[in-house]
Formats: C-alpha cells, structure tokens, sequence
C-alpha cells in the first residue's frame, strides 16, 4: 500500500514538472515571436505518432526508474530528490535572462563570453554561448541557472535519464566485489553541476567519487549541492576530458553525461580514448548522451528541432555517430547500449 501510495506520488510528480516544462516552453516561445521575432526558430511541426512514441517512452522511463529504485539499486527518496526551494526562488531569473539569450540568437552571435576568461585555457571549440546561454558554461551566473533550465528543457525527465548510468555502473562494479567499496573510485567527467555524482552518491555512498570539468564555476556550484550529502564529499577536479589529470588505471568506474554531442568528433574520440586510460583493466565505462538517428529514427523531427533552438554546433554530427565503433577501435570490449526518451546509454568494459 505504501509502495503504491509513493508510486502515485511519483508518477504525479513526473507529470507536474511535466506540465510546467512544456507551459513554460509554450510561453517563452510565444513571447520570443512577439519581443524578439527576428531570433525566433524556425521549427518542424511534431507529427501526431511522434508525439504518441515520447508519450510512451515517458511513461517507460518513469517505469523503470521506479523498478530500478524498487530493486534496490538506489533509494526511492531519490526520485523526489531535487533544490526546489532554491529553484523556485531561482526561476524568476530564467525569464530575466532569456532577452539576452534572444539578442544573441537575433545577432547569431555565439561568442559572448565574460571578458576576463583566459581564452588560452580552454580549447576552442569550448569558448561558445552553448544553448545560447549567457556566458556559455564561464560564469557563477550561468551555472547557478543551469540545472533549472535543463530540468525544464527535458520537461522534468533530466534526472530519470541521468539514473540510467547507475545499473551498468553497478553491474560493473561487480568485477572488483572482492575489494572493500571504499577502495573503488568513480569518476564522473564533464560532470557540471553535479547532479550525475548525486545520483551516483545515492546509489553508492561508500565509494570514492571524483568530479572532472572544464568550468570552475560549474565545479563551485556542484561543491555547493554535493557538501550538503552525508558521505564523503567528491573531489572536484579542474580539467579537460581529452586530457586527464589521473593516472593511467586509477578508476574502478567511469561515468560521462551529456558530454558528447558538445564536443567535435576528434575531441568525442579523445575524451573515450582518456576514459579508456583512466580505468583500471576490468572498469566500467557508462556513457549517456542523446540518442542517435540509428536507434531513434522515430524521433528525427525532435533531434533536429533541438539543434535549430539551441547553439548546439556539434549536435548533427554527433546525433549521425557511431559511439560502438569509436568504443570498440579504442579497445573496449562487452559493449552495450540501451535508449531511454531522449537519452542513449552505452556501458563497455576495459579488457
Ligand atoms: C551539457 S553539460 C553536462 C553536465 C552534466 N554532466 C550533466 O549531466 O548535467 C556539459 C558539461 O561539459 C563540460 N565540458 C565541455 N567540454 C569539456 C571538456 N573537454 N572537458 C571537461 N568538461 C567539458 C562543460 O563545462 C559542462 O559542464
């Protein structure tokens, strides 16, 4: 009875954020065509099966996040987790931000970056308004609005997706059973703000995680969420995927989030080659990222709707790319891949 109580609770959050997700997109969109019509997208109508399949892939992926939870891979108090205070009081500065966010789209211009960046420490294809946000990822502002506007692009389902990481993670982690928790290491690249180690703290609160991003604002803001945890607080590392500042097989595990499709494909293949470095022979790799035309093609008119809405200027390439092929030319092995809504996951062993 309790199950069923929380499972209704569940259900109907999912399609509370749901419902907001989509009035705000509605609006913003209308008041865009009126304010600043010069910017506004020209999008493709969704066809009415499109629509009818993200219904049901919604209504699967809330499914199998509830069942994952049920099997104890990670407690159900994670389903509800989220800041919703500081994203109530956050939210005014969503609309507050989104005219400059609209002069940017109307001058197509892509380079706005807070002026003080040390441009020689980033590499170039990092130094964009990605999403058109302000100030691209180079800013306490930007990474304080971040997980806000995420949650409502994905209409609420950005977390769900991000759990699918935990069961391959998990399973992984087997091969290593013999040693004591404390002595595995995860590391979650491109790791933002944080909410993918969240996840992954909730699910394995004795491991040793560890945090890599290029922005020390995002690292700031993820300092903040993940030192309210209980657990041993992450290490958060300043650093570039294609490059690690790890040792060659110092991790049991390694996750990547949303990474790939803002990277050119050499860069997509460097960061995989790094993983593949970093992890210990018999780590897991668990990458989640859009899916792809290959295993969506029902889904092409919301891929490429995406990338006319957003400054997304690797998503085309990225969305026609062979993740196996570049996992299995690196030297992964087991390698398997699974779809959930938006959201691809691929998990690979190191031999
Ligand atoms: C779309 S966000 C995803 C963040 C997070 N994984 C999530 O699930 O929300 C992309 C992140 O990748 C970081 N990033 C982009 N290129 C990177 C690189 N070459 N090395 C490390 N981090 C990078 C950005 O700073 C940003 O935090």
């Amino acid at each position: 009875m309790a199950d069923t109580l929380t499972k209704l609770a569940y259900q109907a959050l999912q399609q509370g954020k749901s419902l907001v997700g989509v009035a705000h997109k509605e609006v913003s969109t209308k008041l865009m065509e009126l304010v600043a019509p010069q910017g506004a997208p020209k999008t493709r109508p969704i066809p009415p099966q499109m629509l009818m399949d993200l219904q049901a892939a919604n209504s699967a992926l809330m499914e199998i996040d509830w069942e994952e939870a049920e099997q104890g891979l990670y407690p159900t108090s994670l389903l509800f987790d989220a800041p919703w205070l500081d994203w109530a009081a956050r939210y005014p500065m969503v609309w507050l931000d989104m005219p400059s966010t609209w002069n940017r789209r109307s001058e197509r211009n892509v380079s706005d970056l807070p002026p003080d960046v040390e441009s020689d420490n980033y590499p170039d294809y990092y130094l964009q308004n990605f999403h058109h946000q302000t100030d691209g990822y180079l800013s306490d502002h930007s990474a304080s609005l971040y997980d806000l506007q995420v949650e409502i692009l994905f209409n609420g389902t950005a977390d769900p997706m991000r759990r699918r990481v935990i069961k391959p993670l998990v399973q992984g982690l087997r091969a290593f059973a013999e040693r004591p928790a404390s002595q595995l290491r995860v590391l979650d690249v491109a790791t933002g703000t944080g909410r993918t180690l969240r996840q992954v703290r909730a699910a394995l609160p004795q491991v040793q995680l560890v945090g890599l991003d290029l922005s020390s604002a995002y690292l700031r803001q993820a300092n903040r969420w993940l030192s309210q945890l209980p657990d041993e607080l992450p290490q958060l590392v300043q650093g570039n995927g294609e490059s690690m500042p790890f040792a060659s097989g110092s991790m049991q595990g390694v996750t990547c989030v949303f990474l790939l499709h803002e990277l050119p494909g050499d860069a997509r293949q460097n960061v995989i080659d790094e993983c593949f470095r970093v992890l210990e022979p018999g780590g897991v790799l668990v990458l989640a990222d859009s899916v792809q035309l290959a295993d969506s093609p029902q889904f092409e008119t919301a891929m490429d709707n995406f990338r006319r809405v957003f400054h997304e200027p690797y998503y085309r390439d990225y969305i026609g790319d062979d993740i196996e092929a570049r996992l299995t030319a690196t030297g992964f092995s087991g390698i398997r891949a699974t779809s959930h809504l938006m959201t691809r996951v691929w998990s690979a062993t190191k031999p």
